[in-house]
């Protein structure tokens, strides 16, 4: 099993910092506001009233609530409180949902780029992830080449939109036809949108089920409170899955953690009942940053990247820049490339290999403005040091 790059590269930065260094990381994949008041409230209550035991397992039922009620008023779908299960952040749901949907030489279609951590739990249950590559369609699942991948053994697969690391945004044709597959084959569906309140401009997020009603019974939903409400440290995520693998999932997670935080609970109910107005100021905040972003990337030689329309993540190709150097730095991989802007510039950014995406980088921006012009300034010196194979 490969260890987190991202987590790796924020160690890496942290550790220049620490020697006083001046870093500026586009490295980590988490909001940089403060939490919500609503959440922090609620949280306070929640320790001065002793809400400090066990909850149920799936999580407390005034949460679970909540998360239906939200489901419903925003994408106009019926999910009762036992459907839902409350977990320790997004990432242990999809862990749950794949344990509980994944027997060993079962077949997963991955669309890379890919989040880190689908592809080594999958394998964590002698699943077999068969890659699905995206960067020639734009970042957007191309239905033919999924239905040329699947095979009798392909169970299901796993989508991500808006999307880690490419922001991009699945549009409601592909997901129908991609729904349409699922159906035709006899597949499950994980559906991780836990960047769904992060798109920008004219684009909008899509949820599968409300689009196609009939998969709701093969489809398990990830969501939480990380990115959305700027709440990553509290680990609170929630799977919302079809009636008959619901007590599934959370059978596993009764056995692998019990309940998740009790008072991150309370601050996520918090979250979801009354900060509202703060998703939407942090969503407009994250919008102008990407503008700012994608304007100075515009301007730098020998990089492109797809237009980000959601979550907050560029994802620049550095294909050009590979067989070349900077200074008396060798440019082979996109690992290469990221080690020699930290060392020479002291810009922290994510190797696309991390993300099945050799030649790639992703760029964060859940930064300051001052930061991203900073950094960008960087960049663009690093790029212009850049000796290109061809000129050599
Ligand atoms: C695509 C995607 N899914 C899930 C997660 C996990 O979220 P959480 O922090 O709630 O576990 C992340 C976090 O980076 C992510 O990028």
């Amino acid at each position: 099993m490969e260890p987190s790059a991202t987590l790796a590269v924020v160690a890496k930065a942290k550790a220049l910092k620490g020697q006083g260094k001046p870093v500026i990381s586009f490295g980590a994949g988490e909001p940089d506001f403060d939490s919500p008041p609503g959440a922090l409230r609620y949280a306070e209550k929640a320790i001065r009233e002793g809400q400090t035991h066990y909850t149920q397992s799936n999580g407390l039922p005034e949460l679970r609530e909540a998360v239906a009620s939200y489901y419903s008023s925003r994408f106009g779908l019926d999910y009762s409180p036992n459907q839902i299960i409350v977990g320790a952040g997004a990432k242990p749901l999809i862990y749950e949902a794949l344990a509980s949907l994944v027997d060993p030489g079962d077949e997963v279609l991955v669309f890379s780029p890919a989040w880190v951590s689908y592809v080594e739990q999958i394998r964590l249950f002698d699943g077999k992830d068969v890659i699905v590559d995206t960067t020639g369609t734009d970042c957007i699942p191309d239905p033919e080449m999924i239905a040329r991948a699947i095979t009798p053994r392909t169970v299901g697969m796993l989508l991500n939109t808006p999307n880690n690391p490419t922001g991009a945004v699945y549009n409601e044709s592909t997901l129908r036809k991609i729904a349409a597959l699922a159906i035709k084959h006899d597949l499950w569906i994980i559906f991780d949108e836990i960047y769904e309140r992060l798109v920008y401009g004219e684009h909008e997020h899509r949820n599968i089920v409300s689009l196609v009603p009939e998969v709701m019974d093969r489809t398990i939903q990830i969501n939480g409170v990380s990115k959305a409400y700027a709440m990553t440290g509290w680990r609170i995520g929630y799977a919302l899955a079809p009636k008959w693998l619901a007590p599934k999932v959370g059978a596993v997670q009764g056995h692998l953690t019990s309940n998740a935080c009790s008072i991150a609970q309370w601050a996520s109910l918090g979250a979801l009942k009354e900060s509202e107005a703060d998703v939407v100021r942090m969503r407009q905040e994250f919008s102008r940053r990407r503008d700012i972003m994608t304007g100075l990337l515009r301007k730098m030689p020998h990089i492109s990247f797809p237009e980000p329309q959601g979550a907050f993540y560029v994802f620049i190709n550095v294909r050009n820049t590979l067989g070349g150097s900077h200074g008396e730095r060798a440019i082979n991989t996109d690992g290469d490339f990221c080690e020699a802007l930290l060392e020479t510039e002291y810009v922290a950014a994510v190797p696309g290999s991390a993300f099945l995406a050799p030649g790639y980088v992703r760029l964060g921006y859940a930064n300051s403005e001052e930061e991203i012009r900073e950094g960008m300034e960087r960049l663009q010196r690093f790029l212009e040091g850049v000796s290109l194979r061809s000129d050599m």
